[in-house]
């Protein structure tokens, strides 16, 4: 029987087949497997181990008491729909009609699934950093886009304004920009998101923004790309709680945009998962309303979480490229003697009880070359598990 339809295929152009032609387990899946087999501590994938804002919580444990238990409306309840629009407002100033520009969707990615699928043609190019989040190339696939890219070099991770300039062309229809950034932890500066304003606009392409890490910056602020003069117009602003608020099981994420662009990205949403999560959209509101010291008190504790694994792998002798912000940092593996990361991520637990993932998951297999000895380690764990993975880490034995 055949098997191939446009997802596998895009499955397959996003290297997520194996050799025989049958899904292959992603990186993350592996190296988690990885993590449960050899009882070493999961550093891997990018979930928290504890327990968000507790009335966060609270909140939806009552929705389901109260009923909240049906499909919510297709956009997403009124009530959210208002929290996201106070929210864009409060924090960025932006104006943002609850009933035409905001979307609730199944997390981030859906809302990522949707836009490309509403926006993208056959044969139009989408343009994203590399590292790149993995969905976004197997969704440009399935949407029938052909991904280009720009590197984001070590150590610091920034695009060069030529390589920049040259991705752009006619056949631009999609910047999609991830910033607080995964993996590297970058947060785009303003004058980066200014020149790519500025070539979406000469190119007349659409900007789609995922900023789902948006509250969880270190030392520098995030700026929406929404924000600058003449981007509103032709971008889509991606968000989910599930990172800010501890909550990535429940994949309530959403999306802002121009009227019309909800209009179309909403016609494919409704065909995907049209709706859901009831009892947490409600709960989602009141964690976007909870007063600023909530979320800078959120920020500073994944700071300081971040401090004590790099402090352990500094110690260990890795090269720590420091993250603005976002769950993730990025460890040089060079200066132990381990030139490949995926190789020393298969080692790894074995040598120090420790998960990570190679960098090359995040990168075309053609463009590996400068990331073969990086690996992202997730911070967004409990600080006694922080304290003792870096424990371990700085018993690791070197090669140099
Ligand atoms: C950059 C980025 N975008 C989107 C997502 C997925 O978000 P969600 O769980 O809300 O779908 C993640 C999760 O790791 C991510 O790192």
């Amino acid at each position: 029987m055949r098997q191939a339809g446009p997802w596998l295929r895009a499955a397959e152009g996003a290297m997520l087949l194996g050799p025989d032609g049958v899904p292959a387990p992603t990186v993350f899946a592996e190296m988690s497997a990885l993590a449960t087999s050899t009882g070493a501590l999961n550093l891997g994938q990018g979930f928290p181990d504890e327990d968000g804002p507790v009335e966060v919580l609270d909140a939806a444990v009552q929705a389901i008491r109260d009923g909240v238990n049906q499909y919510p409306p297709g956009r997403g309840t009124a009530d959210l729909r208002a929290a996201v629009s106070e929210h864009q407002r409060r924090w960025y100033g932006l104006d943002v009609d609850p009933d035409r520009q905001v979307l609730v969707t199944a997390g981030a990615t859906e809302a990522l699934a949707a836009t490309l699928l509403a926006l993208v043609e056959p044969g139009d190019e989408v343009i994203t950093f590399e590292p790149f989040y993995d969905a976004y190339g197997a969704l440009i696939r399935l949407a029938g886009g052909t991904h280009v890219t720009v590197p984001l070099a070590a150590p610091e991770f920034l695009p060069d304004e030529d390589a920049l300039r040259a991705a752009f062309s006619d056949r631009t229809r999609v910047v999609l920009v991830n910033t607080p950034h995964n993996p590297t932890g970058r947060v785009l500066p303003d004058d980066v998101l200014t020149t790519i304003v500025d070539l979406a606009t000469r190119y007349d392409a659409l900007i789609v923004t995922d900023e789902v890490y948006e509250h969880l910056t270190f030392t520098v602020p995030h700026t929406p790309i929404a924000t600058l003069p003449g981007a509103a117009e032709r971008t889509v602003s991606i968000s989910s709680a599930g990172k800010t608020f501890s909550t990535t099981g429940w994949k309530i994420g959403w999306l802002t945009a121009p009227p019309a662009l909800v209009d179309a990205i909403t016609t494919v949403k409704q065909y995907l998962t049209f709706v859901n999560g009831a009892p947490f959209q409600p709960a989602v509101a009141v964690g976007l309303r909870l007063p600023d010291a909530v979320f800078s008190g959120i920020a500073a504790e994944l700071a300081a979480k971040h401090d004590l694994l790099a402090t352990g792998l500094r110690t260990a002798g890795f090269d720590v490229m420091r993250p603005d912000g976002g769950y993730f940092v990025i460890a040089d593996t060079a200066p132990l003697g381990y030139d490949d990361a995926r190789a020393f991520c298969l080692e790894l637990p074995a040598l120090a009880g420790v998960v990570g993932v190679p960098v090359s998951a995040f990168v075309r297999p053609d463009h590996a070359a400068g990331y073969r000895s990086l690996v992202r380690f997730a911070f967004c764990k409990r600080r006694s598990v922080l304290e003792d993975a870096a424990a371990r880490m700085a018993q690791l034995p070197s090669r140099a």
